[in-house]
């Protein structure tokens, strides 16, 4: 079963890479968000530089360098990590999402070529990070306010910071300086308590009250309602969850990551697409590719540390049958084909691969494309391929 996955994930990453190299002369000098009519936007200007997403299509580029080799890849992504230095240099623009941000960017460029502007950049992104935590209530605050009259954001902190968490580990890995994990897992432990449910659908946001750290509340954020199951806010929570365990050794991590990952496998329906809230009304019928697309890697990230558990304790009982984590392969093998099939656009006069991604139910807008999906689809695909 395995052997035909790959067989197959390596020959759809193929035609991506047929498509990419298209795209990516059209698009290298842009930081593309979405498309319109098929050709990708650009949020490089300066009122839009610190958006949360500005790191994809770097990381895209570096994916695209992995399985190429090609230098024109490389320049783009440095030329990508070089424009979100302004973003690192405003305050305000600085907030939890610096793993979105400079995990692709400048961790990826760091891993693959040792340049020490890069290990500097994220660092200082690291540090900025663990600055946002707040300490009566061991969670790192998400966003700021934006003034005006906006809520007051200081005591909120989202599912989405899990994938955030990354780049403390990494900061505490390269600089031997436990702080930033310490920190990481702290966040990773009030997440496990207040946003998974009992039966593993998760909370987008929740509230703390910021001088005792009390849980004031949740809210249904970019999903359908308080209470509901936002499918990208699942995707975040179970790869988040397997990345803190790859990263500390903590089982409750990787039993977390699977009570949430069951949860998403059970709700996934017939067509192998997924809908914006597992907990939406039937019509309309608004799907999210992204979540599809992160989900599967997450899902294949869980497989693998599966794996490797089993590897490590071969001959030992601790692992039982069932814990190959086959369940979540055959999960993420079924997301990627329904997507691939159904929702990449396959035109190369076209900027996106995914079709019907939505960022948030009550947004006026749904089913565009969005450029984590098409970085999350290439990753999840690179690891079906090994
Ligand atoms: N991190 C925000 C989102 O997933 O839309």
């Amino acid at each position: 079963m395995h052997e035909e996955d790959k067989i197959w994930a390596r020959n759809v990453l193929a035609r991506i890479t047929e498509k990419m190299e298209k795209v990516s002369v059209r698009s290298a000098d842009k930081i593309p968000y979405t498309t319109e009519n098929g050709v990708h936007d650009d949020w490089s200007g300066d009122d839009k530089i610190g958006w949360w997403t500005n790191g994809f299509w770097g990381g895209m580029m570096w994916q695209m360098y992995e399985l190429t080799g090609q230098e024109r890849y490389k320049a783009v992504a440095e030329s990508v990590e070089r424009k979100l230095d302004r973003v690192l240099m405003d305050a305000q623009s600085m907030d939890h999402d610096s793993g979105f941000k400079w995990l692709p960017t400048s961790v990826n460029n760091y891993r693959l070529t040792g340049d020490p502007a890069s290990r500097n950049r994220a660092l200082l992104a690291a540090n900025n990070l663990a600055g946002r935590f707040n300490h009566a209530g061991q969670f790192i605050r998400a966003w700021n306010d934006w003034g005006g009259n906006g809520p007051d954001r200081r005591g909120w902190a989202i599912i989405d910071c899990m994938m955030n968490l990354p780049l403390l580990y990494w900061a505490s890995e390269e600089t031997k300086d436990p702080r930033f994990a310490q920190t990481a897992m702290r966040h990773a432990d009030t997440a496990a308590r207040c946003f998974v449910r009992e039966d593993g659908s998760v909370n987008h946001i929740v509230e703390f009250d910021v001088d005792s750290g009390e849980m004031v509340r949740s809210y249904g954020g970019q999903g359908y309602g308080d209470g509901s199951s936002w499918t990208r806010g699942q995707a975040w929570g179970l790869y988040g969850f397997a990345q803190s365990f790859r990263h500390t050794g903590k089982r409750e991590y990787l039993d977390t990551a699977m009570r949430i990952a069951d949860y998403f496998i059970a709700h996934i329906p017939e067509s192998g697409l997924i809908p914006v809230d597992f907990c939406q009304p039937a019509e309309p019928a608004w799907e999210d590719s992204t979540a599809a697309a992160i989900a599967a890697s997450g899902l294949l990230e869980i497989r693998q540390l599966l794996g490797e558990k089993k590897k490590e304790s071969a001959g030992s009982a601790e692992n039982g049958p069932g814990e190959d984590g086959r369940k979540y392969l055959e999960a993420a093998a079924r997301l990627l084909r329904a997507l691939t099939e159904r929702r990449v656009n396959w035109d190369d006069a076209a900027d996106n691969l995914l079709e019907k991604c939505t960022a948030a139910y009550h947004d006026k807008n749904h089913e565009f494309s969005i450029i984590y999906g098409d970085y999350y689809l290439i990753e999840a695909l690179m690891k079906l391929a090994l």
